[in-house]
């Protein structure tokens, strides 16, 4: 049996900030539980849902040592859907309304959470031949490992893969601090191991140290050994190109099924669609007060409201997006400008335009389960999952070409009559409004055409078994 440890700072169903929980939450299940015993380490934050935090059993604790400092390790546990997860407590560091978000606080919480997940592992009794860890918030895990764990008999073969969801979070402070935090010799904090630019960097730990990276999408592997996609880690990235691969991402495919949805008005399938679909138009429409309209086209946009996402863009050419016949839902929450932004629309058009700023599962299902397209004209995309929804709910994506976004959306081309999607290449706004348009006209003038793009759409394959296939060949590579 080949064991393989997942650790990082979200999955779902237990706490989501974005796309990194529905990996972590999705992924351990796809692999051969005969062959493979894929187990998952998180914190156990305060601000987790009450339905989690009571069925979690406590399995034990233990003091350990973070340089000077002596914390409380508790671990929880619980089997979920065939996968065992294990919960770090330590209520100093798990507290607080959100899991995470200020890196002053992050940092010293992220080397503590490493540090207590390897160390649990002789107390809950389990040595994987692997430990996959996530972003920057595990950056350290490959590190420690070739630090002092490496001494004892337990930790001596483990294996570290580190995956970048997102070469913009680095985890960065001063070296100092960090040196404080991690018990960490000077020897660590040059610039060929965790220093960058003056600084303590977790996630360059991760990449030097680790005996694999991956990210989360061919192109995105590619892009981030370039200048502009790089995060100034690009000649890192370069230097270890050959431990690195895209994997592009996959969704649950049980979780986001429109033939089961429980949070549509009406399921429908790809044979269905046609005549189904259009109810959870309606019937969305009608829920946040939109002109109750079968005909128009109605554009949907699920995400975090951050520059990476684009939404300058589309505060650019609002004014002008807004004299077509089109309705814009959009649910998010983020960056008080893109916030402010969507609900000065919301009121100027408030026929047309529907702002909802929060975060709501049931929302984004209808969302995905009721529009005619999506909109996701990113600036950079590692990967990206709304897309993929969106696919799997025949709504059909306008995406930018970057990242995961160029990797799972192909174009339409009415010469050939393929391609499940619009897109668009260079981050400029009226770019990507001709191509919003250009949708609008196949969407009105060619119904047909439209209707094939849906087919296409709803038939491509983002399950996670091809992804898993990949991931299992570089376990099995590394475990030799
Ligand atoms: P990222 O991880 O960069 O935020 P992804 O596309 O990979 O982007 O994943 C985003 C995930 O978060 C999707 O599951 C999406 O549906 C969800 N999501 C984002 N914003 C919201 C929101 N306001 N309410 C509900 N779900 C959201
Ligand atoms: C990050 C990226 C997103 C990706 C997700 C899961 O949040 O921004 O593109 O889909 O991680 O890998």
């Amino acid at each position: 049996m080949k064991k393989v440890l997942f650790v990082a700072s979200e999955a779902v169903p237990f706490i989501k900030t974005g796309g990194l929980a529905d990996v972590v939450g999705s992924l351990p299940k796809c692999f051969d539980k005969e062959e493979y015993d894929v187990r998952v380490i998180i914190p156990k934050y305060m601000c987790m849902k009450e339905e989690w935090k009571s069925q979690l059993k406590y399995l034990g604790h233990f003091y350990m040592d973070l340089s000077w400092r002596s914390q409380y390790v508790g671990i929880l546990e619980l089997k979920y859907n065939g996968i065992q997860y294990y919960f770090i407590d330590n209520e100093y560091y798990f507290a607080g309304p959100k899991p995470y978000g200020n890196i002053y606080e992050d940092i010293e919480k992220f080397a503590f959470f490493s540090k207590a997940a390897l160390s649990a592992l002789p107390v809950i009794g389990f040595q994987p031949d692997v430990v996959h860890c996530h972003d920057w918030q595990t950056g350290l895990i490959p590190v420690f490992l070739k630090d002092r764990f490496h001494e004892g008999q337990f930790f001596a073969n483990m294996k570290s893969v580190i995956t970048i969801h997102n070469l913009k979070f680095q985890g960065v402070w001063d070296v100092k601090t960090v040196k404080d935090i991690t018990g960490l010799p000077s020897y660590y904090f040059t610039p060929d191991k965790l220093e960058a630019y003056g600084d303590a960097n977790y996630l360059k730990g991760g990449i030097v140290y680790a005996d694999a990276i991956t990210t989360v999408s061919r192109t995105y592997a590619e892009e981030i050994k370039t200048p502009f996609y790089g995060e100034k880690l690009n000649g890192l990235l370069c230097a270890r190109a050959n431990s690195l691969r895209g994997i592009v991402n996959g969704i649950d495919y049980e979780e986001y099924n429109p033939e089961t949805d429980q949070f549509l008005e009406k399921n429908y399938s790809i044979e269905n669609w046609r005549r189904q679909k259009v109810k959870n138009k309606l019937a969305l429409q009608r829920e946040l007060g939109l002109q109750e309209d079968r005909k128009i086209m109605t554009i949907g946009i699920v995400s975090r409201l951050t520059d990476q996402k684009g939404f300058d863009l589309i505060a650019y050419i609002m004014d002008e997006l807004c004299q077509d016949e089109v309705q814009l839902i959009v649910l998010g929450t983020g960056e008080e400008k893109y916030e402010n932004m969507f609900r000065h629309f919301d009121w100027k058009y408030h026929d047309k335009v529907s702002a909802n700023i929060f975060y709501s599962e049931a929302l984004s299902h209808k969302i995905y389960g009721s529009c005619d397209a999506f909109l996701m004209p990113s600036l950079f995309e590692p990967c990206g999952l709304s897309q993929l929804m969106s696919l799997r709910y025949g709504t059909v994506p306008i995406v930018r070409e970057t990242g995961g976004l160029k990797d799972t959306v192909e174009p339409y081309n009415e010469y050939e009559g393929t391609g499940t999607g619009f897109s668009f290449r260079n981050y400029n706004a009226h770019e990507m409004l001709a191509t919003i348009r250009y949708a609008e006209k196949i969407f009105y003038d060619n119904k047909r055409d439209w209707n094939k793009i849906v087919d296409r759409a709803m038939a491509a394959d983002f399950s996670w078994d091809a992804s898993a296939a990949q991931y299992k060949e570089m376990y099995d590579w590394l475990i030799g």
